[in-house]
């Protein structure tokens, strides 16, 4: 089976965000993909990407996971830059690369196939935030993967919901 993806989108890949999904998938296989160090175009209504473009080659992993964690900062209620980029270029997947974006969606919801998407966030105030909660499940709606969970910790600490944390690593083995 293909190892589960978390995908991690911060202004810095040593900070809040990496720290807590550092400590979500500890003793899990998991494989990371920071974004700083990718390679990824912003979105174009054209279409055309450079061949160094590493996009495609990344969802192609994520129709593999079992499951897909999408970690970020809460940056002004909302996703970080970078996490946001590469949400954009979800829209690909309903223009040009329509089979893969068929392919993703995977099936009935209880089907083996099926995209299954968690979101780590980390912000400052308390509690998580209720409009990045919003946009994610949102975004799981319109493609038509299912939401697992929703992992939320104060900075780099405590996870606010520890059973979220547990579904979350149910998915990861
Ligand atoms: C540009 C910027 C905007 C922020 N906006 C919010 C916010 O809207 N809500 C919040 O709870 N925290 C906000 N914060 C605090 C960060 O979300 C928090 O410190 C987070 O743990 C940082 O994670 P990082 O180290 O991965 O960047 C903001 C921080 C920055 C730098």
């Amino acid at each position: 089976m293909a190892r589960a993806l978390a995908i991690l989108g911060s202004a810095r890949s040593d900070g809040h965000t990496a720290a807590l999904l550092k400590r979500l998938i500890d003793g899990f296989d998991c494989e990371v993909i920071d974004l700083n160090a990718a390679n990824i175009a912003c979105f174009r209504y054209d279409q055309r990407y450079a061949d160094d473009d590493e996009f495609m080659a990344i969802v192609e992993r994520m129709i593999a996971a079992p499951i897909v964690i999408f970690a970020t900062p809460v940056y002004w209620y909302s996703f970080s830059t970078v996490m946001k980029n590469f949400i954009d270029r979800m829209s690909d997947l309903l223009m040009s690369q329509k089979t893969v974006g068929r392919r993703l969606r995977g099936g009935p919801p209880e089907s083996p196939h099926k995209s299954r998407w968690a979101l780590v966030s980390s912000g400052s105030d308390r509690e998580p935030d209720r409009d990045l909660s919003s946009a994610f499940r949102r975004i799981c709606e319109y493609l038509g993967v299912e939401c697992v969970a929703e992992v939320y910790g104060v900075e780099g600490g405590a996870f606010v919901d520890e059973d979220a944390a547990q579904t979350v690593r149910a998915r990861l083995g």
